[in-house]
């Protein structure tokens, strides 16, 4: 045997398999789109392939498969995809990406879109039992075995693959299952599965049947085992709410240790690229979407929701304040109650404490944002950016009309409308002048019960 096409060192192609129509979800949604931790099932995926520095992913797609490459390429444009246009089985899905690998000189692991909980140290070591075997395969003890495939093994060898439906009585009495990873040489996988039929009880063309194929050639074949919770995979959305609850229970342990404060961490949702500074605090019943990135230090108080922001050093969020896709909050910042705040940069010590909307602004350091403020950003067409200076004092219920600017230490007067720019040091008062007429309010009210008395008289 050739010791030269084994090893860590050599490339990497990942395949995911991502083609397979899902019909267990029950859902107009293809199974890799579905969310767990915020993002689709197949980013979880791709994270893993990335792991590996792979040379090449490749993405076998079939079932909606439109849909599923848009997203493949939004979370990792580099990814290939492929179609397969028949669902004929694992080894056939596998076997479209051979036009791709023609010249390709390394490895092939496979990973399935539906099995997001693979951990790197898993691809890690079964890169390593690469080095002495030329198929590895992803295997683990099941607590319940169920539909899995059977790992036939004699010692460290893998004989072959049983799938349940073809198995025997004792092969079914087998427990140590088959999670569908797969590494070996990447030409020598491709030709075993040239030679693979479909005489089986699906009828299908099985990924699984190459271990006993590279027996046959004299090669070898093994299984290294992983803890079932990383082998799970989804089928149904009970399968997916269950992975959900691993998932953030994963996340919160991992947050708390990595020294981030969390007072009630079971009621705290995380999204699989949430990143929280150490010392961070993060209040109950907080909920971050995908790609919110929070400081050492910054406080984010309760029934809190964030996405696509990030918080600095020493900010205080919320209680119940809304951090949507752009919103960048500068150090020692605070954004308080009802306040939302959406692609928009808050500058160093300035202050949205009360019920604001700040849309497609810029807000300068220790500028103070009165209660109510509203930059009015949407002409009903198109976006226009509010700017505003440094120190500026904002009063309470302005409305900031868009495009508009406040230069620095600027004031405007409660309650105005700010349709023009205000030039720095200058007060804005755009409002109605207030008139006080004496006595009226008395002489009004009697006027007003007169009336009423008259009437049921
Ligand atoms: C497969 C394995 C089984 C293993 C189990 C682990 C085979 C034959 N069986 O069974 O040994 O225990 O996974 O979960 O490999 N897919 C395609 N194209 C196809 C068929 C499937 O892309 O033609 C994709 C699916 O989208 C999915 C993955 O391959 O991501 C697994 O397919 P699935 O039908 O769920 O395989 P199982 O029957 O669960
Ligand atoms: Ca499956």
């Amino acid at each position: 045997m050739d010791n030269s096409d084994r090893g860590e060192e050599r490339p990497i192609a990942v395949v995911v398999l991502a083609a397979g129509q899902g019909t267990r979800m029950n859902s107009d949604l293809p199974k890799p789109l579905h969310k767990l931790g915020g993002v689709p099932l197949i980013a979880h995926a791709l994270a893993a392939a990335g792991s590996l520095s792979p040379a090449r992913i490749i993405v076998v797609t079939g079932h909606e498969a439109d849909t599923v490459e848009k997203t493949v390429t939004d979370l990792a444009p580099w990814a290939e995809c492929v179609r397969q246009e028949e669902q004929l089985g694992t080894g056939h899905a596998v076997l479209q990406a051979a036009p791709l690998l023609a010249d390709f000189a390394g490895d092939v692991i496979v990973l399935y879109a539906d099995t997001p909980f693979i951990s790197e140290e898993t691809l890690a070591a079964m890169q390593a039992a690469r080095a002495h075997h030329d198929i590895v395969v992803l295997g683990f003890e099941a607590a319940d075995p169920g539909r899995y495939g059977r790992l036939i093994m004699d010692g460290d060898k893998l004989l072959r693959i049983v799938e349940a439906k073809d198995a025997t009585e004792a092969e079914r009495a087998v427990t140590i299952c088959n999670s569908g990873l797969m590494a070996g040489d990447a030409a020598t996988m491709l030709r075993l599965l040239g030679a693979v039929g479909n005489h089986n009880a699906a009828g299908e063309y099985y990924l699984t049947d190459l271990p006993a194929l590279a027996m046959a050639e004299g090669l070898s074949a093994t299984a290294i085992l992983c803890p079932e919770a990383e082998t799970l995979g989804i089928n149904s959305r009970s399968e997916l709410a269950q992975a959900e609850i691993a998932f953030q229970a994963a996340r919160r342990a991992a947050m708390l240790d990595d020294g981030v404060a969390m007072q009630a961490p079971e009621t705290v949702i995380f999204a699989q690229d949430t990143w929280v500074g150490r010392d961070a605090e993060i209040e109950p019943h907080v909920v971050f979407g995908p790609g919110v990135t929070v400081e050492s230090g910054a406080r984010i108080r309760a029934f809190s929701h964030l996405e696509g922001c990030h918080v600095s050093a020493g900010a205080v969020i919320g209680p119940y304040a809304r951090l949507r896709p752009g919103a960048e909050i500068g150090n020692d910042a605070r954004i308080g109650n009802f306040v939302e705040v959406k692609e928009a940069q808050i500058g160093e010590g300035a202050k949205v404490n009360h019920l604001s909307y700040i849309g497609d602004a810029e807000i300068g350091d220790g500028s103070n944002i009165g209660a109510g403020t509203i930059t009015c950003n949407y002409d009903g067409v198109m976006k226009h950016r509010t700017m505003i200076g440094r120190d500026v004092f904002v009063g309470s219920n302005t409305m900031l009309v868009a495009p508009v600017s406040l230069g620095d230490r600027a004031m405007t007067a409660s309650g105005s409308v700010i349709t023009e720019d205000v030039a720095p040091g200058a007060l804005a008062l755009g409002r109605a002048k207030q008139v006080n007429k004496p006595g009226l309010a008395i002489r009004l009210m009697e006027r007003l019960r007169a009336i009423k008395a008259g009437r049921k008289g």
